[in-house]
C-alpha cells in the first residue's frame, strides 16, 4: 500500500495534490461552495455570538491556520482553545456559540470530552473531521467529511492540508451572504481551483528539504518563526519536527520575538523564518534583519522570486514556493517543513510511521 514509497508518512505527503482534490470534489460549483453537511446550518451559524474552535496537536493548528479567514469572510470573532485547557478550565461555553471540533480520528479522547461539555452547554456542535461514522461525526449536529483518505503515517500530513481547505470551504459558505467580500471570495476560490498543481509544484523542493535536512541533522534545536497566516504553519512545522524527527523545536509568533526568544539567537541555532508574501511580509523583512544583525542562522520560506527581498546580504538559506492567496499560502507552506522533518527522521535513523512514544489515535485522556 505504500506503493513506490518507503514510508506511509512520505507517501501522504506526496499524495496531497490528490487528497485535497477529493476534499474539494463536488463541493465547488457554479463559483460557490456547497457543503451537504452544513446546508441547513448556515442561517445558525451566521447568527452565532463566536466561533470556538477546538481540537488538539495538529488539528488545533489546522484550526488555527482556519481562524484569520473565518474571522474576515464572517465577521464572526473566532476564539481557540485546545481541548484539555477548554476541559481542565471548563472554560464558558454559551448557547450562542458555534463551537467547531476538528479531529481527523473524530476518536480524540480530550476532543470528544469537550464535545460533550460543548453539547451540555447547549452550543451548536459542528464536526469537521476525516472519519465517516467516527464518534466526533456521530455525536455533533452537522459537519464537514474531510474526505482526504485513510491516513496511516502517525504524524499528521495530509489531513492537515485538507482539514484548512474544507475550513476554507466552510468560511466561505458562511460569509457567501455578504455581498462586501464578493471579490475576495471569487479570488479564494480561484485560488482553491489552483491548489492541487501548486501544491505539486512545491512537492518539488524535495531534494532540496532532504539537503537542508542533511546539514541541520546534528542541531539540538530548530525555531520556526511565523505570523499572521502563517503563525499556525511555525507551530505544526515545529511539532512535525519534534514528534518525527525527536528533535526540539519550537514554533514563534514573530511579533513576540523581541519580547524573549531574542535571547536564544546566535550562529549555531537554526531558524527557520516564514516570509511570504502578505500583509505581515514587510514586519518579516524586519524580523529577518533583526535576526541577521545578531548573527543568527537563517532559513528564510519566501514566495518565488522574492530571495533579494527577504535576504539582500545573501547570506541566508532560501526556501522558494509558489505565490497563492494569502489565506491559502499556509496549505503551501507546511508542505516544504512536512518534508524537512521527514528527511531529517530518516537521516537521524528515527521510525517515521511510529514514532517513539505516541500513537495514532489518542483515545485515553
Ligand atoms: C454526502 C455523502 C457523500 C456523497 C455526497 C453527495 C456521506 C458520509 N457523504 O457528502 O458520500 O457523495 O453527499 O451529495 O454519506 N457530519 C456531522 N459531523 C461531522 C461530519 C459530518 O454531523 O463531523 C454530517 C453532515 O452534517 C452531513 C453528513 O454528516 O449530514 C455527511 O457529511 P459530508 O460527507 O461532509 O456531506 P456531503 O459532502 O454532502
Ligand atoms: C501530530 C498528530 C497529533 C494529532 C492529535 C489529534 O502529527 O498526529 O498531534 O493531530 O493527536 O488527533 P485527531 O486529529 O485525530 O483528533
Amino acid at each position: 500500500k505504500k506503493g513506490s514509497y518507503d514510508h506511509y508518512m512520505q507517501k501522504e505527503i506526496h499524495e496531497q495534490p490528490h487528497s485535497l482534490t477529493t476534499t474539494m470534489r463536488g463541493r465547488l460549483k457554479d463559483g460557490g461552495v456547497l457543503l451537504g453537511g452544513l446546508k441547513e446550518h448556515l442561517k445558525t451559524i451566521r447568527r452565532c455570538r463566536r466561533v470556538v474552535f477546538i481540537g488538539c496537536g495538529t488539528s488545533y493548528n489546522a484550526a488555527l491556520a482556519a481562524r484569520p479567514f473565518v474571522e474576515e469572510l464572517t465577521g464572526i470573532p473566532v476564539t481557540m482553545e485546545v481541548a484539555s485547557d477548554l476541559l481542565d478550565r471548563q472554560g464558558p461555553i454559551y448557547r450562542e456559540d458555534t463551537a467547531v471540533f476538528v479531529s481527523q480520528s473524530g476518536e480524540t479522547a480530550d476532543t470528544l470530552l469537550a464535545l460533550d461539555y460543548a453539547l451540555e452547554n447547549g452550543a451548536l456542535c459542528v464536526g469537521i473531521t476525516n472519519t465517516v461514522g467516527s464518534t466526533l461525526s456521530r455525536k455533533t449536529h452537522c459537519g464537514v467529511h474531510i474526505n482526504a483518505g485513510c491516513e496511516i503515517g502517525v504524524a499528521s500530513t495530509k489531513a492537515y492540508t485538507s482539514q484548512i481547505v474544507a475550513m476554507a470551504m466552510m468560511a466561505l459558505a458562511v460569509g457567501s451572504d455578504q455581498i462586501s467580500t464578493q471579490t475576495r471570495r471569487d479570488a479564494i476560490i480561484s485560488g482553491l481551483t489552483s491548489l492541487p498543481s501548486n501544491v505539486s509544484e512545491v512537492l518539488k523542493l524535495d531534494v532540496e528539504m532532504k539537503e537542508l535536512a542533511s546539514s541541520l541533522i546534528d542541531s539540538e534545536s530548530l525555531l520556526v518563526f511565523g505570523r499572521g497566516y502563517n503563525y499556525a504553519t511555525a507551530l505544526e512545522g515545529a511539532l512535525k519536527v519534534k514528534e518525527v524527527a525527536l528533535m526540539h523545536s519550537e514554533g514563534m509568533l514573530a511579533g513576540e520575538m523581541k519580547h524573549g526568544p531574542l535571547a536564544l539567537v546566535d550562529e549555531n541555532l537554526p531558524i527557520i523564518v516564514i516570509a511570504t508574501r502578505d500583509a505581515c511580509f514587510s514586519k518579516q523583512q524586519s524580523v529577518i534583519q533583526q535576526l541577521l544583525s545578531r548573527r543568527g542562522r537563517l532559513i528564510v520560506m519566501c514566495s518565488k522570486g522574492d530571495a533579494s527581498a527577504v535576504c539582500p546580504s545573501g547570506s541566508c538559506r532560501v526556501i522558494e514556493v509558489p505565490e497563492i492567496a494569502d489565506c491559502l499560502q499556509p496549505v503551501i507552506n507546511i508542505i516544504p517543513l512536512q518534508l524537512l522533518a521527514y528527511h531529517l527522521t530518516v537521516l537521524r535513523g528515527f521510525d517515521v510511521d511510529q514514532p517513539r512514544n505516541l500513537a495514532k489515535s489518542v483515545t485515553t485522556q
